[in-house]
């Protein structure tokens, strides 16, 4: 079975990516095989840029096709941020979130997007970028421990409940993460196709 990296250190978001894929004919590595793994920094100024940069050290490090995601929360009142720093924005979740609703006290507009872009690397190169995103509100207060990160705070449109709250199952099925891996397989999917009818492969 073909073999692809999965350039993340994050667990949770392992498991969603694992889960995502799992209809795919491909072995999804992470990278707790690689014990020395360097960390990588994140120096970009966009979700793409970062996706490609983590993509781009899996693919050369480990000489497999890899694929990496950089993911984060746009708040409108807050001019898109925490955005490409949504990891960066205190030490830990409780910290990030209880930080994010101070930020927004008080304040009327609370609409927010996750946004997940992923980056797939091979040979070298990035082969493409795929953008996911769904949008919503911030509550205000937590609600629910499902999922991790800012989840307790995100009441995605159309549901009266957050992304803590709902199920594992529906989370992967209308999150940012679902919409970017469905435009990559899509898109890997289409390129295969292609080459069948281009050169009978
Ligand atoms: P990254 O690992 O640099 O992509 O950081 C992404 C950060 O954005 C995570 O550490 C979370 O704080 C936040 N984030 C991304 N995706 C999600 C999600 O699905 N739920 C909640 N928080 C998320």
């Amino acid at each position: 079975m073909a073999q692809i990296v999965a350039a993340t250190n994050n667990l949770k978001k392992l498991t969603e990516l694992r889960k995502m894929l799992a209809d795919q004919e491909v072995e999804i590595i992470g990278l707790d095989r690689y014990k020395n793994y360097p960390e990588v920094e994140e120096t970009g100024a966009t979700f793409e840029e970062n996706a490609s940069q983590k993509a781009l050290a899996a693919n050369r490090y480990t000489d497999l096709p890899a694929f990496a995601d950089d993911s984060g929360l746009c708040v409108e009142a807050l001019g898109d941020e925490p955005g490409i720093h949504s990891a960066r924005y205190a030490e830990n979740d409780a910290a990030r979130i209880a930080k994010l609703l101070a930020a927004l006290q008080g304040q009327d507009n609370r609409r927010a997007k996750f946004v997940c872009v992923i980056a797939i690397a091979f040979n070298g190169e990035i082969i493409e970028t795929f953008r996911g995103e769904v949008h919503g509100v911030i509550t205000d207060v937590p609600r629910g421990s499902n999922g991790f990160g800012y989840d307790p705070i995100f009441m995605p449109d159309g549901y009266d409940r957050t992304f803590g709250e709902l199920t594992a199952e529906v989370k992967d099925k209308i999150s940012h993460r679902a919409r970017a891996v469905k435009a990559a397989v899509d898109f890997v999917e289409d390129e295969m196709s292609s080459c069948f009818d281009d050169f009978g492969c």
